[in-house]
């Protein structure tokens, strides 16, 4: 949801704008731009629309050889995708750029406000009343001080980095509700949306708070809220490793990252199980042992992890559970009880609707705990307790080794749950032993990849697919259908297999395939009896069976094998070949299945 970046230090500014925006490009690709302050004293910028690429052809190189710059990339909200509307922003005068992620609310507010004094806007965006409005405050004060005058009239939220032309070698930032960070370099500093984008340079972050702002010169960085007290701020060393953010062979991120889930899952389990004791260990609070309901809030994949958690807990921990998408969440009025505990599912730790929804249950003094992936993001150091994914980035868009990730510690957390109430030592062995070999299990499904490529071709030409699934596996099918949907812009409707004949039966014939996830589980001949229906209308049937079921050969035109684990476990194995379906079917269609078009990967707007 656009990636701001900025360099100030000794080196030329261009290539590490560019490369941070590479990593980055996941967040938005509508368009990109970069200002740098060159060496002449004035700022060149440079925009694009479409994919960076698009910039970097347009880029004669030598033209650029400042060592402070700014650059973005976007994903449109306000304004159409034209060049005009691209960032890097300016003032009249073009002294003042402005990159920013977010969205200012009362921007036409001041806008008109401006237009009033005088200034002249170049574009549709809520972003340029910015650089107008620091321009309007420089009148009578200092730059830093302008920038904090500017950003107190703003409403919304920002992660912005500001480039001033009378004022070299410094870049202000500032961040409300969007995210940001600062990375410390020997004689350089760098800021951005997102630590892929200078994990190349440094290790050393600094985790900006909302209202904060910052001021970087080559010589480091100083902090201060908006009410210019200096603030004292941590450095963290970051986790991740280079290579964890490139594509090592595969040809996408998607598909490395669908590979990598044995290993991420592995990750995700490192020294949290008991398997003796048929516990779990997961630095948990006393305070979880009085919780009597949980609340669950998510968007998207993450969401639908969530529901197979509604699943898992209620049946094995015997705790009830609700499970809200967390955009409806605030607007629903929630009511809270004594024992409640929310929890918040989220791979970027900094989807806006996620983190709107925790905040409302801590300022009803509610338990909060989070399950995230990304260390230091808004979400994982807003909840109240948390459990870290440690699955390394996903940059793919269509989250895959997120969710299984999600789903195993939400297993884990059953265990937890379920072993401070009545689930019994036996019934937590158990499980543990089984979530210990899911990993393996994993690489017995990616073994099948051949086979479902060749699928995904054959059935290529349909427009429309029905994804059906009962218990565990219906929020698969919603999770198959998602994936489908997002990566190739084909309909794709998730559906319960029982729910199917109340409505959507009405449009099987030999033109909709419906995709069955019936592992031999205890609905079983539930939904085989579903797929009979489905049969006698003719419509054409992918089953995702149990390995060693025969006989839905007989019912399903064509089957696709998963391991047999724990009924609780088989979403964790019956959403790999939906995913991989789903990539080679947007493969085949011609699609970058990396960068869908009109979705970002880090949804930071409500
Ligand atoms: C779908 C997908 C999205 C995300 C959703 C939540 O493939 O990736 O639906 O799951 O935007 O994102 P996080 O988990 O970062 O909060």
């Amino acid at each position: 949801m656009c990636g701001i970046i900025g360099y100030v230090g000794r080196q030329r500014a261009l290539p590490i704008i560019l490369d941070g925006l590479k990593n980055m490009e996941y967040r938005g690709y509508d368009s990109s731009g970069v200002a740098i302050k060159e060496t002449s004293g004035k700022i060149k910028a440079i925009k694009a629309v479409g994919p960076l690429l698009n910039l970097e052809e347009k880029i004669s190189d030598n033209n650029f050889e400042g060592s402070t710059g700014i650059g973005h990339v976007r994903w449109a909200t306000h304004g159409g995708v034209t060049e005009k509307n691209s960032h890097p922003h300016m003032d009249c005068k073009r002294k003042i750029w402005v990159v920013h992620n977010g969205i200012i609310e009362n921007y036409q507010e001041l806008k008109a406000q401006l237009l009033k004094k005088g200034h002249k806007f170049q574009s549709e965006t809520d972003t340029e009343v910015l650089a107008h409005l620091i321009e309007e405050k420089l009148k009578t004060n200092n730059y830093q001080e302008a920038v904090r005058l500017a950003l107190k009239e703003v409403r919304g939220t920002y992660g912005v980095a500001v480039l001033n032309q009378d004022e070299p070698e410094k870049i202000i930032a500032a961040r409300n509700f969007s995210p940001l960070l600062l990375g410390v370099g020997e004689g350089e500093c760098f800021v951005a949306s997102d630590a892929s984008a200078i994990l190349k340079h440094t290790t050393k972050v600094v985790y900006l708070d909302d209202g904060e702002l910052a001021v970087l010169t080559p010589k480091g960085h100083a902090v201060y809220d908006l009410g210019r007290n200096l603030r004292d701020k941590k450095t963290h060393h970051l986790e991740w490793s280079l290579e964890k953010t490139q594509k090592n062979g595969f040809p996408h991120f998607m598909l490395k990252e669908i590979f990598e889930q044995p290993e991420a899952i592995a990750n995700s389990i490192r020294g949290r199980l008991l398997p003796e004791e048929g516990l779990v260990k997961l630095g948990a609070s006393e305070d979880l042992k009085k919780v009597k309901r949980i609340l669950i809030a998510a968007c998207g994949t993450a969401y639908l992890s969530g529901k197979v958690g509604e699943y898992m807990l209620e049946e094995y921990a015997g705790i009830p559970v609700e499970v809200d998408l967390a955009s409806e969440f605030r607007y629903r009025k929630p009511v809270f009880q004594k024992g409640d505990a929310f929890l918040v599912i989220s791979q970027s730790g900094e989807t806006a609707d996620t983190l709107a929804a925790l905040r409302e249950a801590k300022e009803k003094n509610v338990l909060t705990l989070g399950v995230v992936n990304v260390i230091g993001s808004t979400l994982a150091r807003e909840a109240g307790l948390g459990v870290y994914q440690h699955i390394g980035p996903e940059i793919g868009v269509a989250s895959t080794k997120a969710f299984t990730s999600q789903l195993t510690i939400l297993a884990l957390l059953t265990i937890l749950f379920g072993r401070s109430r009545d689930m019994s030592v036996i019934t937590g062995q158990r499980i543990v032993k089984e979530i210990k070999k899911i990993p393996h299990l994993i690489q017995t499904v990616l073994k099948q990849d051949a086979a479902i490529k060749k699928l995904a071709k054959k059935y290529n030409h349909f427009n429309n697919f029905l994804y059906l699934g009962r218990k565990y596996n219906l929020p698969i099918a919603y999770e198959g259908a998602l994936k489908l949907k997002e990566i190739s812009y084909v309909h794709a409707e998730g559906y319960g297999a029982g729910e199917m004949k109340h409505g959507p039966i009405a449009m099987i014939d030999e033109n909709l395939p419906s995709i069955f996830i019936v592992p031999q589980d205890s609905v079983y001949e539930k939904t085989i009896s579903n797929i009979e229906e489905v049969r006698a209308r003719k419509g054409p049937i992918i089953a995702i069976a149990t390995e060693g079921d025969k006989k839905i050969t007989r019912l399903a035109d064509d089957v696709i094998y998963i391991p047999k684990t724990l009924e609780m476990l088989t979403p964790i194995l019956s959403v790999v070949p939906l995913q991989l379906f789903a990539y080679h079917f947007g493969v085949a269609r011609g699609y970058n299945v990396d960068r869908p078009r009109n979705l970002a990967k880090s949804v930071t707007v409500e």
